[in-house]
């Protein structure tokens, strides 16, 4: 008989999997490729550099790594516009056919899963477990997502006045730049990949400079689907050369950006003094997770932590601030507390960890920088507050009581595990403090209350809202923020916009002569 599955894409469940059904990782995983990649090949960089990866459990360096700058990207965009050229292999292949690529690369990924997901723990600090079930399956599940779209984003014939046949034809943009973080190397690259690829364009992408291993071992497997040469090409390397390279070069017709608002605006500067490349952005977040009194305290609790501790904290929509109805406010913050003293933080090999290092050294002080301010600014600091061991870039869960709005640690992105608890006394001016922020990325609300549920939903100025539940992701539903949180959405059927040109044509029909 069979039974119905439903795809679990509540990140809390797919990761509270144990480690049972999860094959063994690798600890000392080996990096197999650690070269610039263009034009389908693994070259060094122009200049000999290199630059040290490190393993953020330890502060070891896994490997060293070419390093691409401008002279790279230059060769990189010319291997894209090659690619994309007038009758070149790429720009000739049926739709059908990119679809069938990119479900031979999600293939690929999946015969590497155990690979891939012990390389992204080693290099991110991310548990294994988590990446082998949270972030593979992610990214498997959005290639595929995409691949299912290459032919069926197409346009429309349009009855215009007048004898005229009139058409739109949905066609790629050209050459996109894409900048990508180190919170989910994997998955941004391919939240960046599928559409771009789905819709025909070509690809210059930069991973972040701590964690470009993964991305170059995906590079191999572009390579090994059957991507023609030059479609995909990947220079690792650091924001203000090869990434602003990128920016602001003349042929790259398109730069898509994820990571802080901070360079989200250099971008959008680089890319408006340049060519007017089109821009998308996915930038920082502080978002209001709000918990009213008639919802589970037990599971409002959790389901707070989750939003607020997943991915030890680097999560652009992390429900860093934790609105909570005075009724329940007291029996939550002491909650709070205890979930967040059980959290495991250790070895991202350990199938018990269930927080690891932060990314590095400098993400560990900002984070601990923010305790401090949070402490002089009044906040009450209830657990946690400090770095967890002397080895690795370890911070212990961090939960902050008796947050008003108004505070540092209730605007500014912390990017760590630090939760904020604000308490609200009635719905009056609950919905202004929970958008007052110059963020607007998601949001979460936890009520047994359809009509809080729905009112909180629809005044939210945020690009998600979650609603019992939260870090719900599917490749189908779209992803991106309000305000400062970007421009553009990824994800779902709307994240092929940023990836398609639109072309009018109309054509005079009627009598000859007429
Ligand atoms: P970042 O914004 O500097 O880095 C993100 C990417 O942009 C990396 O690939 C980096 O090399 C590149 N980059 C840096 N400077 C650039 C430039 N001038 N031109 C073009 N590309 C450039 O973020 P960073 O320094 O890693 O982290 C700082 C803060 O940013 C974090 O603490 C967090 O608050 C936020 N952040 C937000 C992310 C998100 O998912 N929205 C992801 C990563 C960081
Ligand atoms: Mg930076």
């Amino acid at each position: 008989m069979h039974r119905l599955m439903l795809r679990p894409t509540n990140l809390a469940l797919l990761t509270s999997v144990r480690a049972a059904s999860v094959p063994a990782g690798i600890p000392n995983v080996k990096p197999k490729h650690t070269q610039l990649f263009i034009n389908n090949e693994f070259v060094k960089s122009a200049s000999g550099k290199t630059f040290d990866t490190i393993n953020p459990a330890n502060g070891e360096v896994i490997s060293q790594v070419q390093e691409g700058d401008k002279t790279d990207v230059d060769r990189a965009v010319k291997a894209a516009n090659d690619a994309f050229r007038l009758n070149s292999p790429w720009r000739r292949m049926n739709a059908c056919d990119r679809g069938k690529l990119l479900n031979k690369l999600a293939d690929l990924i999946e015969r590497d899963r155990v690979f891939l997901a012990s390389l992204e723990a080693l290099d991110n600090g991310k548990p294994y477990a988590v990446a082998y079930m949270g972030d593979l399956h992610l990214v498997i599940e959005c290639l595929r997502y995409y691949a299912g779209w290459a032919d069926k984003n197409h346009g429309k014939t349009i009855p215009i006045a007048g004898d005229y046949f009139c058409y739109t034809r949905h066609e790629p943009v050209g050459v996109c730049g894409q900048i990508i973080p180190w919170n989910f190397p994997l998955l941004m690259q391919a939240w960046k990949l599928g559409p771009a690829l789905a819709m025909g364009n070509t690809v210059v992408m930069k991973p972040a400079e701590q964690t470009p291993l993964t991305a170059l071992h995906v590079a191999a497997l572009i390579k090994e689907a059957g991507f023609p040469a030059g479609v995909v090409n990947v220079i690792p390397g650091f924001g203000p050369t090869a990434g602003a390279a990128i920016a602001k070069h003349n042929h790259v017709d398109k730069v898509a950006f994820t990571g802080s608002t901070e360079i989200g605006k250099l971008v959008m500067k680089e890319a408006a003094n340049s060519n007017i490349k089109k821009v998308t952005l996915e930038l920082g977040g502080k978002s209001p997770n709000i918990i009213f009194a008639d919802s589970n305290v037990d599971k409002a609790v959790k389901q707070a932590n989750h939003a607020v501790f997943f991915n030890h904290g680097q999560c652009c929509c992390a429900g860093t601030r934790t609105f909570v109805e005075a009724k329940i406010y007291d029996e939550f913050v002491e909650k709070s507390k205890q979930l967040a003293d059980s959290i495991t933080v250790g070895d991202p090999f350990d199938p018990n960890t269930r927080q690891g290092p932060q990314v590095d050294e400098d993400q560990m002080k900002k984070i601990l920088s923010y305790v401090d301010i949070g402490k002089k600014e009044g906040a009450k600091l209830v657990a946690g507050g400090s770095r967890c061991g002397d080895r690795g870039y370890f911070v212990k869960p961090t939960v902050f009581a008796g947050v008003n709005d108004q505070m540092t640690i209730a605007q500014e992105e912390i990017f760590g595990p630090v939760q904020s608890i604000l308490r609200f006394e009635s719905m009056e001016d609950l919905v202004e403090k929970a958008n007052n922020t110059i963020y607007g990325l998601a949001a979460g609300v936890m009520t047994s209350d359809l009509d809080k549920a729905l009112y909180i939903a629809n005044n939210m100025r945020a690009g998600t809202v979650w609603v019992n539940d939260y870090d719900v992701f599917d490749a189908a539903a779209p992803f991106g923020g309000y305000k400062q949180s970007g421009i553009g959405r990824e994800l779902g059927e709307y994240g092929l916009q940023a990836y398609t040109e639109i072309k009018t044509v109309t054509i005079k029909t009627g009598p000859k002569n007429s």
